[in-house]
């Protein structure tokens, strides 16, 4: 050990540290939390970033030995909630607020990092151009906000700092809205922004000096007159993020906390023929060893989903079989990282190897070997473990064949699309603990705490009641932590040694161990006739779940249900159309696919919209004009809703809403389509020869919720002061799902959403609620909140009437003729009580109660939003370089709640969904090793490297819910890699049918120009 002496945040620090021990770990273990830890070993995050001397750095890559008498600052030093009773603060630094006031802040794990790179860039530079505030936090990674936001925050704070007036705090939350239906086309007055254009890309909205997304909306939703819901509000959590509080996961000191670690297979398929812990027991240090001998063997899924688990039972917590490279071994828990991982290397193992399915197609080949041959598995629908099958889909929907016989062509192809990490900055991370009850507390980030809590209780030995599963702030799920993945690791370990276990993931676990998006091979099949008209589409889906088949079904079915239902055809195909959906879902020796935001959705647009560009191409037809002629309307019945619905019964739904043509309209219009496509002029680059510039386009849509499922659970109290605490079930990762559901409740009870207190979740105090997936929070969650709260409002109007008769003698009032508005309880004539009088007359004066009320939904329909996705491409004809230029989305989401977390969602999923498109794959060698096992070989986009991103709403009123909403987290993930994809296509006639679009794939194409005509 050394004495460490430097200046921490402006006071002078003497540490006691381990010679070894880097800066992140000494400073979390001291406190501050605010320095986030992203897994990685070769410091690619940014995430720990500290500034040293005034310069930011990786806390991760420092030792502390080695800032001796340098100068430290973390985000703890920066600012403060200015309001801390009696004592005032001078607040949060510009930068801070900045972040907040501009939607910045998502999940929140990356923005002390930008804060304080941001600081440092504005100490040196006060006027930063906008590529310049890109250089200078291009070294830290956001999985979640696309950068747009936290650049917009960054410009703004420097003009802040500079002293320029007008710009602190100037949301105009009207200005420039709504856009009248008919907006003119090319808007910007810009006929390109191609390859080498220095057009900056927040130029869009910095010109409207204001952070708000275009916006369209109809007549019926001015109507509404709502005060809190469609207005940009300030994230709820954005505060507590800005300062580093301990919010996450791992922000929790445990006195006598041990660091669990796993021992990972590194062979893809064996047994486990002889394992010895005695020597990795008896290190120092170690508390805890167990293998399968030591636990009890319970067949369970990982998948984080309602009872009963819409696929097969095929996991135990630990096995005496590998199934992938990652797979686990053992499990160890020791009282430092060190010692742990010491340990690991001393536990012997001898594998008895078996042959190994690395490749899908063989999965099902008659001598294959046999992945899941254990007793115990359970199989669910249609999973037969003998030929690997996880899971097999078939719909017919009409007559398939007879449309086919009906069509002038035939147009068939396939079409490949990959696996791809979720990436969220913070990784898996748990903590166990008994409290004082011999209760089992779990902490942990995870997407679904009711189904943690449900599904591990027989994995552990416990009732459900003796489990208590707490999730803190997450930073960052995308589907990776709908997934009950690690939290049995720890809890085992506690009960093994009675003590608090903390587990992490490190980004390389993240890449072997964790959960994907289902690779898959995509047959079409589309009859077609000579106007246009599809008259049958039929897909064939061959997706590999990897070792275990956790939402294997459910996955791959959305693959077909959301796709393949866009396109139902015209005229009396579009009463009776002919759709066919086949799956198989096969096991292979690879790491587990899981859920990832878009849920099997994306891998069906790649080829259903790359397909439909084909095809009108090939039938010299307008590929807009093409895709609507034959897309769903309004009052028509999704096609799949009689004939699937995840696992369960499927009943009719008619799609009440449709905003696709508008979508389309005002998309074409703000990328200036009709002057650039068929332009061949604005193809070319001037003086430069080998670029082409090319535009896209795709169509998609989603669903909201699962129909007769999902279900969420509020509930609301009263406070003294007419504040109210919000309890829900439902689980924020980051997309600003509290801050909704906030502006739902204040709406109801006409109150500041300050006065909305919300704590989400908690399995012993919140309601319950199925967790945050299949974008159903707004929707129903949303739906929970307003019924909770409307019970509230009706306890509150019946009290006030009767404290406004009292008052004012001489006025006759009802219950259902007063007003919640302004934190007061209004009678028709003006005369009122405020909401903390009528709290104090409820608790403490008469007829005392507590005023409260509780709320449930589920939903019989689970409407679509629609989208109309629009990419600008530069391709290098020599080199196979595709630029991404510019993306373009158009959004049906319903009436948006809240602006600046919606576009901050739509942002944010174009941009996982371009890493799809151009970069973004896991591949293993001839063993099953993982080649990609950090974020340097596996590249996420960059703070300097995005295009030109824009979002309009298009705003429809969904009927079926009280705010007319519809899901707006997933569906950015479906349209980018088809609408870039056809970009290329547009630039150069390469034809791909593999994503990502890397150069040697596009180079090979080029060669290919494969040509593509019916029969
Ligand atoms: S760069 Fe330090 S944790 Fe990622
Ligand atoms: S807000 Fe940046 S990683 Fe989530």
């Amino acid at each position: 050990m050394k004495t460490v002496s430097f200046t921490l945040n402006g006071i002078v620090q003497h540490w006691e540290v381990a010679d070894g021990e880097t800066l992140l770990s000494s400073l979390r273990r001291q406190g501050f939390f605010g320095v986030k830890f992203g897994g990685c070993e070769n410091g690619e995050c940014g995430a720990c970033t500290v500034l040293l001397d005034g310069n930011p750095v990786n806390s991760c890559s420092l030792l502390t030995v080695q800032v001796e008498g340098r100068n430290i600052q973390t985000i703890e030093g920066m600012g403060e909630h200015p309001d801390q009773g009696w004592k005032k603060t001078a607040g949060l630094h510009p930068i801070q607020k900045a972040l907040v006031e501009s939607g910045a802040i998502q999940c929140g794990y990356c923005t002390p990092a930008f804060a304080l790179a941001a600081k440092a860039l504005l100490e040196k530079n006060p006027y930063p151009s906008e590529s310049e505030v890109r250089e200078a936090i291009a070294g830290i990674l956001c999985r979640c906000t696309g950068y747009l936001k936290p650049v917009q925050a960054i410009l703004k704070a420097a003009s802040v700092l500079r002293g320029e007036k007008g710009e602190e705090g100037d949301v105009e939350e009207d200005s420039g809205l709504p856009l009248p239906m008919n907006w003119p086309a090319g808007t910007d007055g810009q006929p390109s922004t191609g390859a080498g254009s220095d057009i900056p890309q927040t130029v869009t909205l910095t010109r409207r000096k204001v952070f708000m997304p275009l916006m369209v909306e109809t007549p019926e939703i001015r109507q509404k007159g709502l005060s809190r819901v469609g207005k940009p509000e300030l994230k709820v959590d954005a505060i507590k993020l800005v300062q580093g509080k301990p919010a996450f996961a791992a922000d929790i000191e445990k006195r006598g906390m041990l660091i669990a670690k796993v021992l990972h297979s590194p062979v893809a398929h064996a047994r486990i023929k002889h394992i010895d812990l005695s020597k990795a027991r008896a290190l120092p240090g170690v508390a805890a060893v167990l293998c399968y001998k030591d636990i009890p063997r319970v067949v369970y899924s990982t998948a984080g989903q309602s009872d009963p688990i819409p696929g097969p039972l095929d996991t135990f917590s630990l096995d005496s079989k590998v199934r992938f490279v990652g797979d686990r071994v053992a499990f160890v828990a020791a009282e430092t990282e060190e010692i742990a991982e010491q340990a690991l290397k001393l536990i012997e193992v001898e594998y008895e190897p078996l042959p190994a399915i690395l490749d899908a197609r063989d999965a099902m080949k008659t001598d294959a070997p046999i992945i899941h041959d254990e007793p115990e598995y359970v199989n669910f629908a249609d999973s037969n473990p003998h030929k690997n099958l996880a899971a097999q889909i078939h719909i017919d929907i009409g007559d398939v064949e007879k449309g086919f016989k009906e069509a002038d062509r035939i147009y068939e192809a396939e079409y490949v699309v990959p696996k791809v990490q979720q990436a969220h900055i913070e990784p898996h991370v748990v903590v166990t603990y008994w409290d004082e009850d011999d209760r089992l507390v779990i902490r942990t980030s995870t997407q679904v705490p009711f189904h943690v809590r449900r599904i591990l209780a027989p994995v552990l030995g416990l009732p459900v009641k003796r489990i208590r599963v707490i999730k803190p702030r997450i930073g960052g799920g995308f589907g990776g932590k709908q997934e009950v993945l690690i939290e049995d690791v720890a809890a085992h370990l506690t009960i093994a040694t009675g003590r608090p276990v903390i587990y992490e993931y490190t980004r390389e676990e993240e890449f072997i161990a964790a959960r994907s998006r289902h690779p898959m091979r995509i047959r079409m099949k589309t009859g077609v006739k000579l106007d246009g008209t599809i008259t049958a589409n039929e897909m064939r889906v061959l997706s590999d779940t990897g070792a275990y088949g956790c939402h294997g079904l459910t996955v791959t079915g959305n693959t077909g249900h959301k796709s393949m239902a866009l396109y139902v055809g015209d005229g009396p195909y579009r009463k009776s159309p002919n759709i066919r959906f086949y799956a198989d879902v096969v096991y292979t020796n690879t790491p587990p696919a899981g859920a990832y935001r878009g849920y099997g959705v994306p891998q069906g647009f790649w080829p259903v919209e790359r397909h439909m560009e084909r095809i009108s191409r090939d039938l010299g037809l307008d590929p807009i004009a093409f895709r609507l002629k034959n897309a769903i309307r309004e009052g028509e019945l999704h096609p799949f809703s009689t004939a699937w619905s995840e696992g369960r019964e499927p009943r009719p739904e008619i799609i009440q809403t449709v905003g696709l043509e508008e979508c389309v309209r005002q998309g074409k219009a703000l990328i200036g389509w009709d002057q650039k496509f068929g332009n061949p002029e604005w193809h070319r680059v001037e003086g430069k020869p080998h670029l082409r510039r090319g535009i896209g386009v795709a169509l998609v849509m989603q669903g909201t919720a699962i129909p007769y499922l999902d279900m969420g659970g509020a509930s609301i109290k009263m406070n003294d002061d007419g504040s109210f605490n919000l309890l829900v079930g439902a689980t924020d990762l980051g997309t600003g799902s509290d801050t909704v559901l906030a502006q739902m409740a204040a709406e109801v009870l006409g109150v500041p959403v300050e006065d909305i207190l919300v704590y989400s979740s908690d399995t012993d105090f919140t309601p319950f609620d199925k967790g945050a997936y299949a974008s159903s929070t707004t929707y129903i969650s949303g739906a929970a909140v307003v019924k909770a709260a409307e019970e509230v409002a009706e306890k509150i109007k019946k009290r006030a009437a009767r404290m406004i008769k009292e008052r004012y003698s001489e006025i006759e009032v009802t219950p259902e003729d007063i007003l919640l508005e302004d934190r007061k309880a209004m009678a028709p004539g003006g005369q009122f009580v405020t909401l903390a009088e009528v709290a104090l007359n409820a608790l403490h004066h008469t007829d005392q109660e507590q005023i409260m009320g509780i709320g449930s939904y589920y939903s019989p329909v689970s409407p679509p939003p629609f989208a109309a996705q629009f990419a600008e491409v530069t391709v290098d004809v020599e080199t196979g370089q595709v630029t991404v230029d510019r993306l373009v989305m158009a959004v049906d989401s319903g009436v948006i709640v809240n602006p600046v977390t919606a576009s901050g969602q739509i942002e944010g999923g174009m941009t996982q969904a371009l890493g799809y498109a151009v970069c973004e794959e896991m591949v293993y060698d001839k063993e099953g090793r993982a080649r990609e096992k950090d974020l340097v070989d596996y590249h996420i986009f960059r703070a300097n490297e995005m295009p030109q991103l824009e979002t309009v709403f298009i705003q429809t009123y969904e009927p079926s819910h009280p705010f007319g909403v519809k899901a707006v987290a997933e569906i950015p993930m479906d349209g980018v890699a088809p609408a870039v994809g056809n970009a290329v296509f547009d630039a150069c006639g390469a034809d791909i049918f593999e994503n990502p679009i890397t150069p040697e794939r596009l180079w090979r194409a080029l060669k290919a120009k494969q040509s593509f005509t019916g029969n």
